[in-house]
């Protein structure tokens, strides 16, 4: 019998909610992403958050997803393995929604998805964003202590966000955005 590894029964199926259907992206999406992303954030985009830690640590494409409507790309989400005080997550980001295709669900329906996707695995604790508490904290996401991650460049603390499955976590994290550690 051949055992699939995490990551590669990860790859398996699209799966759909309502009529977004949420895959995983490849390597045809690129330019796609890469004009979504432009147009949703501007030629600022590369000062952002997201933007800088994708730069200093590898994406996990396993975990870069798209969602569709109707057959057609409308939204997609990046998440980057990533370690503050020495514990495990995920950089969630950047998230972007084609603006034809806009407040239909896709973005929440990928966070869900690729937060869920992420904390399956059970090998990191938390997924970490930087964005607005009104759109992520009904999905589950929590302040963080103010002042206590330091990102790579200047970020608002207000808007450190974490979800984890331990209640405590979120406020406990401390320390720089690091490498995700070999377990
Ligand atoms: C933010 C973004 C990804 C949302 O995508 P989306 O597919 O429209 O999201 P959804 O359809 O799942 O959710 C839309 C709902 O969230 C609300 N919403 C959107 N942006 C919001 C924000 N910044 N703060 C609070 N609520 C927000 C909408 O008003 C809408 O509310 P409703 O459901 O009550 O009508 C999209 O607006 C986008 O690409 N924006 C530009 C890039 C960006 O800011 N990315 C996020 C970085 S933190």
């Amino acid at each position: 019998m051949i055992e699939l590894s995490v990551a590669a029964a990860e790859a398996v199926a699209p799966v759909t909610f309502n009529h977004i259907t949420i895959r995983q992206s490849t390597p045809d999406d690129e330019t796609w992403v890469d004009l979504l992303q432009a147009l949703a954030f501007g030629p600022g985009r590369f000062a952002r958050a997201a933007f800088r830690v994708r730069e200093r640590f590898p994406v996990d494409a396993h975990l870069g997803l798209i969602a569709e409507i109707g057959g057609v790309r409308v939204s997609s989400v990046m998440m980057t393995p990533i370690s503050v005080g020495g514990i495990n997550g995920y950089l969630l980001g950047p998230l972007a929604t084609d603006p034809v295709y806009r407040n239909r669900g896709a973005g929440k329906a990928l966070v869900r998805e690729v937060t869920r996707r992420a904390l399956a695995r059970r090998e990191g604790r938390f997924v970490m964003l930087v964005g607005d508490p009104p759109y992520y904290m009904p999905l589950g996401f929590q302040p963080t202590s103010h002042g206590a991650i330091t990102f790579p460049g200047p970020v608002d603390p207000k808007r450190i966000l974490v979800h984890s499955p331990e209640p405590e976590l979120a406020m406990r994290l401390e320390g720089e955005i690091a490498a995700f550690r070999a377990q």
